[in-house]
């Protein structure tokens, strides 16, 4: 059985203080919660975040990771500096950072590489666009995308990760995948994994369907058995939403 995890993406909003705010009402309606719960502020939000989080069940992602150890890396931050300072997860190859800042599927590959042997527990996003889906080529595209996110990882590696899979045309537009179309494309993936890793990582491999859920449609979606949470993003910067998302995972 697979524990549900339900993630926040906050994306570039939040100051440090509002973010920290944010983070004191997730602790306390998360307390108790019967799925894992992360919060992904932007960097400069983290330590805040990690603070207020401390000692609860709240874990702390960044939304980013550079794939090398240290230097000549202006603007980039290290596997070690998120570690260091208490992150436990990381974002990677959100469709924004492959549209807007050159992400590839080999910095995916480089950057989940890094994010594990740093000791960071990677979030790795695939999903098609409009264009992909309707000329259905949606399964080739995110089988192609988990290919070479998990390129050279090791087994034992690869069950860490966790997948967010999230149809580009889907993220902050209010339109959802239908459940079904959710959960058929969770299912896709994670035949995937079971084909390069076997029949055990698949059924161990978290999988979460990430585009527009909220609190209206999240039980729905968590309902589906290819559904093991959600990734969140606009929904997430309301505690009261986000909380009605995490009782529906632990329901669901
Ligand atoms: P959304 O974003 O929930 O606002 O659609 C999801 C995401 O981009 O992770």
């Amino acid at each position: 059985m697979r524990k549900k995890i339900i993630a926040g993406n906050w994306k570039m909003n939040k100051t440090p203080s509002e973010a920290a705010e944010l983070a004191a009402a997730i602790v306390k309606n998360s307390a108790g919660a019967g799925c894992d719960v992360v919060v992904c502020p932007t960097a400069v939000c983290l330590p805040g975040v990690v603070e207020k989080t401390s000692g609860s069940n709240v874990e702390v992602g960044a939304q980013n990771v550079h794939f090398m150890e240290s230097g000549a890396y202006t603007g980039e931050l290290a596997a070690n500096m998120l570690t260091d300072i208490g992150v436990k997860y990381v974002i990677i190859g959100h469709s924004e950072r492959r549209q807007y800042f050159g992400e590839t599927d080999e910095t995916v590959n480089l950057r989940t590489k890094a994010a594990l042997s740093g000791g960071l527990l990677p979030i790795v996003c695939v999903g098609e666009s409009l264009t992909e889906r309707e000329n259905g080529v949606t399964s080739e595209t995110v089988c192609r995308q988990v290919k070479l996110a998990f390129l050279g990882i090791d087994k034992a590696d690869a069950e860490k990760v966790v997948i967010a899979y999230e149809p580009v045309w889907a993220i902050g537009t209010g339109k959802t995948a239908t459940a079904e179309q959710a959960d058929e494309v969770c299912g896709i993936i994670r035949g995937t994994i079971g084909s390069l890793y076997g029949e055990d990582a698949a059924e161990k491999i978290r999988i979460q369907y990430g585009g527009s859920m909220n609190a209206g449609n999240a039980a729905e979606l968590l309902s589906k058995p290819n559904i093991d949470g959600g990734l969140i993003g606009g929904a997430s910067l309301k505690a009261d939403d986000f909380d009605v998302i995490v009782k529906a995972a632990e329901q669901n």
